[in-house]
This record gives C-alpha cells, sequence and structure tokens, in this order.
C-alpha cells in the first residue's frame, strides 16, 4: 500500500462519520482532496466550509456547494488532515500554509475528525518544521524571537498564504507541551498564528496503515 493509498483509505472512511443534510468543514491538502472526492461521491451533504481558495475551488469543481463561514454559524463537522498528529490528538498543520483559515473552520465545528496516513502518527511533535503565519513587516522580527525561544525559523520563499501573509517554519523543535506552546507563539506581536493545533485537537483520528483503517477517539 502507498502512502497515498492509506490516505485515500482514511479519506474514505471519514465519511461514514457523517450524516444526512450535514454541513462539512473541509481541511487543505493531499487528503483533504480525497475526502472531497468522497463527499462527492456520498452526496449527501447539504455543502462546505472551505479552509482555502484552493479547497473552494476543488469544493465547486466537484460539484459541491460552498458556503461562508459567517452565514453558517456553528455547523458539525470538520475533516481535515495534518502533518503530525500525536496520541492525544494534538497535531501540527500548515504544511500547505492553510493552518489560519484551517484553525477557525476547526473552531467552529463540534467534532475534528483528523485523516492521515501511519507515517503522520508520531509520539512527540516537532520534527516536521512547525509553520508560523507572520504578517509580512513582521518577520524578522518575528524570527528573532522564534531564535530566542531556541527554534530555527526559516522564511518559506516565495509563498503568501490567501490571507497574504508569509510563513515561517521552525525547526528544532521537540514540543513537550503542545497547549503551552501554541500559546505562547501567538503571544508574539506580528504572528496571525501557529500550526500548533492542541488548544482545539482533533476528536476523532483516523488512520490509514497497511493493515486498514484504524479510528481512534480521544
Ligand atoms: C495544510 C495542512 C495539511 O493538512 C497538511 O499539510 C497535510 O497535508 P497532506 O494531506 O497533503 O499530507 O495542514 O495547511
Amino acid at each position: 500500500m502507498t502512502q497515498d493509498d492509506m490516505k485515500r483509505a482514511a479519506a474514505r472512511e471519514a465519511v461514514n462519520h457523517l450524516s444526512e443534510g450535514d454541513i462539512v468543514g473541509v481541511g487543505t491538502g493531499s487528503t483533504a482532496n480525497y475526502f472531497i472526492e468522497e463527499l462527492a461521491i456520498w452526496g449527501a451533504a447539504a455543502g462546505a466550509v472551505a479552509s482555502s481558495e484552493a479547497t473552494a475551488s476543488r469544493l465547486r469543481d466537484c460539484g459541491i456547494s460552498v458556503l461562508d463561514l459567517n452565514e453558517v454559524g456553528r455547523f458539525g463537522v470538520y475533516v481535515d488532515g495534518a502533518d503530525e498528529i500525536n496520541h492525544k490528538l494534538e497535531m501540527i498543520k500548515g504544511g500547505g500554509g492553510a493552518l489560519t483559515r484551517e484553525k477557525i473552520v476547526a473552531a467552529v465545528s463540534q467534532k475534528f475528525i483528523c485523516v492521515v496516513d501511519e507515517n503522520k502518527v508520531v509520539d512527540v511533535l516537532g520534527a516536521f518544521p512547525l509553520p508560523v503565519e507572520v504578517v509580512p513587516m513582521a518577520s524578522v522580527q518575528v524570527a528573532r524571537v522564534i531564535t530566542s525561544l531556541g527554534g530555527k525559523p526559516e522564511l518559506r520563499k516565495g509563498f503568501l498564504t490567501d490571507n497574504g501573509n508569509v510563513i515561517l517554519d521552525i525547526h528544532g523543535l521537540n514540543i513537550k507541551n503542545a497547549v503551552e506552546l501554541e500559546h505562547q507563539l501567538n503571544n508574539i506581536v506580528g504572528v496571525v498564528t501557529n500550526g500548533i493545533f492542541a488548544n482545539r485537537p482533533a476528536d476523532v483520528m483516523v488512520v490509514g496503515t497497511g493493515d486498514g483503517v484504524l479510528v481512534v477517539k480521544r
């Protein structure tokens, strides 16, 4: 089984956690794209809230109506991938640069289903460089503060988020207290948000493995 096969299998399983007429929040990335295909095949969602422009356009291409979060209010389920997820279902996200909108949509949903392949499950978060979205004029200052905290920030070259900001990817972290580090980084002036999803972790982790799909609830 390839990594893509495992992502697709996890995405297919996520559809079993939906109910007819649900409004579904949809993440960004290759696993989320598999989920969009499965959502279109299922065909029973009332609509979707997108976590990025790329996801919105893919949803429309698949015939799924895209709803404005401000007009929807609270909704049931958010389905998204992750770059890393630990056993407390805390995650690092933002490899695709959509972390801020992903965090917003996740915050509004009642249930967060994280769909990953088995390579994403870790004991300790931080081997994957942590993305931090930063207002462009503050990038050097924010990088300085992050360096003083022990991280090694690297500007993601040639990339702007859907919100017009830049991303610093922080290398060299070994995240023991994800809840605290998420708060600490968000408190740096100029940071829009960071890719630790620990204060609002996933509720369900669906893992595609070589031996089938594993469902873990928090
Ligand atoms: C995008 C994300 C993605 O969920 C994360 O990067 C995983 O991507 P993929 O499903 O392609 O492995 O956070 O901002």
